[in-house]
């Protein structure tokens, strides 16, 4: 629940809503992206993820305001492994930004990702979203390294975010060391690729000897 409200399970019939918030947040995509995004990109949010992936650990929500979407949120359960979750994607309209929603919808899914076994989280944010760097940091995401990566028609340097959701008490260094293990950084240089190229959502694989 987020402000008394229920986050839904997005589905195909959503499509018009989501490409509704999609054009709101024209500032958004054509900050990370290079161009505003419409219908075709809202058809790829539900049908877009990695081809290893079952359908059903792939998760769209939705937040409405009556029968408006006012933020939508993407993620992978369990990649690329068990206990491991991405968020794609976390999008408020331009208006009710800056007043505690994405603080209070990023509560609400990250209790929900623990209860079903998540123990991390992670995403990208690309280098220009500085607004988004300092709300993933401010939510305790800790920066992994970087990469540059192209969403739709921008080609732009994307910084890996980890957060442990199983044992917040470890300080920043033992969630770095953990999560470096995983992911790339500039002394231990590891691929990280992203799949669905052409799609307006990231869903990079880091591919480690572990994995
Ligand atoms: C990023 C986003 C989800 C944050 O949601 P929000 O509702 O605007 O954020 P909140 O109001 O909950 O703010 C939480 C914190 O974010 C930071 N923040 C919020 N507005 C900010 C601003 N204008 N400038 C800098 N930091 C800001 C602050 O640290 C704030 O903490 P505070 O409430 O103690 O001041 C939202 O702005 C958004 O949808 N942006 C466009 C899409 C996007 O960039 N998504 C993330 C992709 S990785």
């Amino acid at each position: 629940m987020v402000d008394g409200r229920q986050m839904e399970s997005l589905s195909e019939t959503d499509g018009p809503a989501i490409a509704s918030l999609y054009r709101e947040c024209a500032d958004y995509w054509t900050l990370v992206a290079g161009r505003p995004a419409g219908e075709e990109d809202a058809v790829s949010l539900l049908a877009d993820r990695p081809p290893t992936l079952a359908r059903s650990n792939k998760l769209v929500l939705g937040l409405r305001d009556g029968v408006r979407l006012v933020a939508i949120a993407d993620a992978l359960r369990d990649y690329p492994h068990a206990g491991i979750w991405w968020l794609g994607l976390l999008l408020v309209a331009p208006e009710s930004r800056g007043r505690g929603l994405g603080r209070r919808l990023y509560a609400a899914f990250e209790s929900w990702a623990a209860a079903q076994g998540a123990n991390e989280l992670r995403l990208c944010v690309q280098a220009q979203n500085t607004r988004a760097h300092e709300f993933w940091q401010m939510l305790g995401f800790v920066a992994l390294g970087s990469q540059s990566t192209t969403l739709l028609e921008l080609t732009s340097q994307v910084t890996l975010y980890s957060r442990s959701v199983a044992k917040p008490s470890g300080t920043t260094d033992e969630r770095q060391k953990l999560a470096g293990r995983c992911l790339s950084t500039p002394h231990s240089p590891r691929r990280l690729d992203t799949y669905m190229p052409g799609s307006p959502h990231i869903y990079p694989c880091l591919v480690t000897e572990d994995d």
